[in-house]
């Protein structure tokens, strides 16, 4: 049964809350090596057999959630009501204890680990290792945002002529509409809301219309977690729920994760409104590229390419989606990569064997058909035939090619280039006018300076795979078309939902 009445202040902050010690990567997440050579671990390698069983033990017996009924448009006028009602309190309730409920709910993650699995593999199609990595997202959200909004919700004395004081204050700014993707259905629907809840806001927190029910979780371990129900609502439904909501007259910001068409259709919809301009947080996609000079150790590539491209069935806006090689090392790579990409098993997500799990929905898969129609595929591998699965596809692209929309699945591009062409490389990916993440594998330093310097991104990764980037170490967010900034579980983040005022009195 979870809360449905406000905790008192005293009895929460009193309560046991579990630090912010706990490892980043439990044994649990690796049951064994899921990308690039395939290893016959048997739980050996990564982490205990027995804990994989208890998982799966956890996640088979979790009883299928209820379905969540979308709501009605007409419904956010009344809910906006509450949410404004309720926004007083809590935007003077101190930020302790607005932490310290999002420190509990993070705990109540942990403690409901298998249930939110199950539902992330159902719903979603996650992965055990995507599911498990979810939730640690979403956890290191949850904490990350309390920590940083007890540091920046104080209220600072500030310098000033002799007989002035200056009282320097931050607050939350109203009711927040969230809108989050089917993706991250748990970690960005949670850290959208964390973030303005934990900076004094009320949210009313839009999931997917695909994934509803982790959503539904979501709120429900915040509300057992002591936060009151009206400070944030569940308004599940499609693009008609979500225009009523950001359209609303009362709305005091938007985060929103999606793609760069709708985040401008809210821009727009933000401006129209009469009253006050509303900010707009937006974490769009990228036509994320990866280039491997002649000096890249090939097996690493290798690895980190079929990890961006497919890992999570490329259903990730960091994914990788174009390999820019050096032609001189072109054919061992791209033998490499089909290779590797040959070993991806593809099935059911509670499935351990599982490396790929499906695309989300078939107009989603439809989508992705119809682009791999229009090209010449390279390497295609083997699908189950019942269910949304899309085998990793790989396509060469010729030198007059390009690739210039985001193509949201496992699908990566490869195009060569010559050596004294690097120049024009860069040039091509930043003519798309996004600038998500960007990889680069070269052993010569003088070239990685050269060109992450040159390559617009907001997550440059060297050296290594280019998704999964960890809260707090790897803000994230892009530029252009990419998003708005500021990044995500970076130390900016939190200061786009807040408003400041400072009091000067004459003393
Ligand atoms: N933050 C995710 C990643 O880095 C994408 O949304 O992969």
């Amino acid at each position: 049964k979870v809360g449905d009445k406000d905790v008192p202040v005293d009895e929460l902050l009193e309560r046991p809350s579990k630090q912010l010690d706990v490892p980043r990567h439990p044994k649990i997440l690796r049951p064994r090596k899921l990308f690039g050579a395939r290893q016959n671990s048997d739980g050996l390698e990564f982490g205990s057999r027995s804990e994989l069983d208890a998982l799966l033990e956890g996640m088979n017996a979790a009883p299928v959630a209820a379905e969540v009924l979308p709501i009605s448009p007409d419904d956010i006028d009344a809910m906006m009501a509450r949410a404004g009602s309720a926004f007083p309190k809590w935007r003077d309730t101190p930020a302790k204890v607005r932490a310290k409920i999002l420190r509990c709910a993070a705990d109540g993650l942990e403690d409901n680990r298998d249930a939110l699995m199950a539902t992330l593999s159902r719903e979603a199609g996650k992965t055990l290792d995507d599911g498990i990595a979810e939730i640690r997202e979403a956890v290191d959200f949850l904490r990350y945002y309390a920590d940083e909004a007890e540091t920046l919700c104080v209220t600072r004395e500030l310098p000033g002529p002799v007989g002035e004081e200056n009282l320097y204050s931050i607050s939350g700014r109203g009711v927040w509409a969230t809108v989050a993707p089917w993706n991250f259905p748990l970690a960005i629907f949670l850290g959208q809301t964390a973030a303005a809840l934990a900076t004094g806001n009320c949210v009313i927190a839009k999931p997917a219309p695909q994934t509803p029910i982790i959503g539904a979780q979501a709120v429900e371990i915040l509300n057992a977690a002591g936060l009151p129900k009206d400070v944030l609502q569940l308004a599940p439904g499609g693009a008609e729920v979500g225009a009523a909501l950001v359209s609303h007259p009362d709305v005091a910001g938007v985060a929103f994760t999606g793609s760069t068409a709708t985040a401008k259709v809210i821009e727009r919809t933000l401006a129209a409104k009469d009253g006050p301009i509303v900010p707009l947080v937006a974490e769009t996609g990228g036509i994320n590229a990866l280039i491997a000079d002649a000096t890249a150790l090939p097996e690493q590539v290798c690895d980190d390419v079929v990890t961006s491209a497919f890992r999570s069935a490329g259903q990730r806006c960091s994914a990788c989606r174009i390999l820019y090689v050096q032609e001189d090392v072109a054919d061992r790579m791209i033998d490499m990569i089909v290779g590797a990409a040959k070993t991806l098993r593809l099935g059911d997500p509670f499935d351990q064997a599982t490396d790929v799990g499906p695309i989300i929905d078939q107009n989603a898969l439809n989508r992705l058909n119809g682009h791999i129609a229009e090209h010449k595929i390279l390497f295609q591998g083997d699908a189950p035939t019942e269910g949304t699965f899309l085998a990793p596809t790989i396509i060469e692209l010729k030198r007059d090619q390009k690739l210039d929309k985001e193509v949201f699945g496992p699908v990566l591009h490869i195009k060569r280039f010559a050596a004294s062409d690097v120049d024009k490389v860069i040039d091509e990916i930043n003519s798309s006018g996004f600038g998500l993440t960007f990889g680069l594998h070269s052993r010569i330093d003088a070239r990685i300076g050269y060109v992450s310097e040159r390559v617009g991104a907001g997550n440059i990764y060297v050296n290594r795979n280019q998704i999964g980037a960890i809260v707090g170490s790897q803000p994230f967010g892009g530029h252009g078309l990419s998003g708005t900034g500021h990044k995500a579980g970076g130390p900016l983040y939190l200061t786009k939902f807040v408003e400041e005022t400072v009091i000067s009195t004459d003393t």
